[in-house]
């Protein structure tokens, strides 16, 4: 950086001495230089204070306040303390050179003066301190610049702070907009669903329950009819050993003996079949009930058996498996006020879940025995020591909090890490597509915490089982 030099400059010379005055004054005035005078330490420190001057030159013996002492006071001045001060003073006196360096002058010279070296020092000493000057104000001029880069840098931050604040906000309402709309679809589903498939099965329920009805008050009668012909028939064998040979004829081949040993048997089975079809509609029936929006007390435990009743069909042996073991260790449950149809529901999904759990355990063993017969033997769990499925339902009520509980565990694949933290969020499945729809768990929750106050927890381990369990408080206790 080329800074241009001014050797132009105000310089105030202080001394007691008229004739040193006159002297230096005159000097400096030829060279063009601006000259200020002061006879004391006292004037000298009133000027430099007010006129600024860019060199003081100082006598150090004066009357009144000394040279040294007004150095001093000239440096502690805020003002004045930057104002290069040269001493001048006696060639022989080296004491007082040392000592005004010491106390802050940039330099002295000797009286008497020599022209030469006086203007040879002060034009040194002018041009330090015009490029000081320069230099001061390119400081200044650095220092206002990084403060009003800083100022907008701070302005910066504090909008980036304010637009992250508000995309914060933005995105906290879109999340809480997609969660109500995500629940709200839930909703939608679940009723839809429960009420096309409750009508369905009730409608078929009750088509079917007149007909069975009939056939099973009938059949009391059909068997108790046939009883009456095969006793009849005995009679006749008694009293009438030798019928006609066209009677013995038919006797023989119809096998009579058969027949009366066989219709008895066909009869009852009959009965049995008839009465099964019978629990089925009621179970149906009960688990469709549409009675879906006022809370009546139930009976918890028909309404899972009624549950299992229509599960029945996933629970029997197939070729991939043995069939899966139902293990009930029910408590003793006052009625309990519910939502009978969907609470009916819930069990529902969480039953099709530790079914389809169980089954996929199944898949995993084989393929995994297929795969790596060697691993598989002492490495993947097998479902359990008979190698069955099973699933346990506990209930029991909880005297204190007046809470019904009700655990549904399988032995199933179970859950990993991944699995467990996605499982609150509606549509999540790990089921192919046409499978699961991933709502089950969203509409249970929904069932069980808004329908009746209650929670639906779980755990799970990895190629152990799950575990669900349902919270319902009693009425009395029941915050919404
Ligand atoms: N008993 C269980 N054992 C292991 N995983 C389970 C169990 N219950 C639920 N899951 C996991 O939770 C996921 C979500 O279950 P959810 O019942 O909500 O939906 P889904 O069964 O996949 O579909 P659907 O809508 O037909 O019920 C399942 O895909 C499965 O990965
Ligand atoms: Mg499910």
């Amino acid at each position: 950086m080329n800074i241009p030099v001014l050797e132009t400059g105000v310089i105030l010379i202080v001394d007691d001495n008229p004739n040193n005055l006159e002297v230096l004054s005159e000097t400096l005035m030829d060279r063009g230089w601006e000259i200020l005078i002061a006879v004391n330490g006292e004037g000298a420190i009133a000027q430099a204070e007010y006129a600024c001057p860019d060199i003081i030159l100082l006598d150090v013996m004066m009357p009144g306040i000394d040279g040294f002492t007004a150095c001093q006071r000239l440096k502690l001045n805020p003002v004045t303390c930057d104002i290069p001060i040269i001493f001048m003073t006696a060639l022989s006196e080296t004491v007082d050179k040392v000592k005004g360096l010491s106390l802050g002058a940039v330099d002295y010279i000797t009286k008497p003066f020599e022209h030469e070296e006086v203007l040879a020092r002060i034009k040194t000493h002018l041009q330090i301190r015009n490029l000081t000057k320069q230099l001061q104000s390119h400081n200044q001029q650095l220092q206002q610049e990084i403060a009003d880069r800083l100022a907008v840098e701070t302005k910066l931050q504090k909008l980036t702070q304010e637009l992250e604040q508000r995309v914060e906000e933005r995105t906290f309402q879109l999340s809480q907009a997609l969660d109500n709309f995500q629940q709200a679809q839930v909703r939608l589903v679940q009723q839809e669903k429960m009420s096309t498939l409750g009508e369905l099965v009730a409608g078929i329920a009750h088509e079917i329950n007149n007909p069975v009805n009939f056939i099973l008050g009938n059949l009391n009668h059909a068997s108790e009819y046939t009883q009456n012909f095969i006793d009849l028939f005995k009679l006749y064998q008694q009293y009438y050993p030798n019928p006609e040979g066209e009677i013995q004829q038919k006797i023989d081949e119809i096998d009579i003996d058969f027949l009366m040993q066989d219709s008895p048997q066909i009869m009852s089975s009959m009965y049995k079949g008839t009465k099964r079809l019978a629990q089925m509609i009621h179970s149906l029936r009960h688990f469709s009930r549409r009675d879906d929006s006022v809370v009546q007390p139930i009976d918890i435990h028909e309404g899972i058996d009624s549950t299992l009743l229509i599960l029945q069909y996933r629970l029997k042996a197939n070729s991939e498996r043995s069939e899966i073991q139902i293990i009930k260790d029910y408590g003793t449950l006052p009625p309990v006020e519910c939502f009978p149809g969907p609470l009916n529901q819930v069990f529902m999904n969480l039953f099709a879940n530790a079914i389809d759990a169980i089954e996929e355990s199944f898949v995993t063993r084989s393929n995994s025995i297929a795969n790596f017969p060697k691993i598989a033997a002492s490495n993947i769990h097998l479902l359990s020591v008979e190698n069955k499925g099973q699933i346990t339902i506990r209930t029991a009520l909880h005297q204190q909090s007046s809470v019904v509980i009700i655990k549904i565990a399988d032995n199933g694949i179970g859950m990993t890490e991944s699995v467990k933290q996605r499982l609150s969020e509606p549509m999540f499945t790990t089921k192919p597509v046409g499978k699961g729809t991933g709502l089950g768990l969203s509409i249970s929750r929904q069932i069980i915490e808004e329908k009746h106050g209650g929670t639906l927890s779980f755990v799970s381990e990895p190629r152990q089982g799950t575990e669900f369990c349902i919270e319902i408080p009693l009425l009395s206790q029941r915050h919404f």
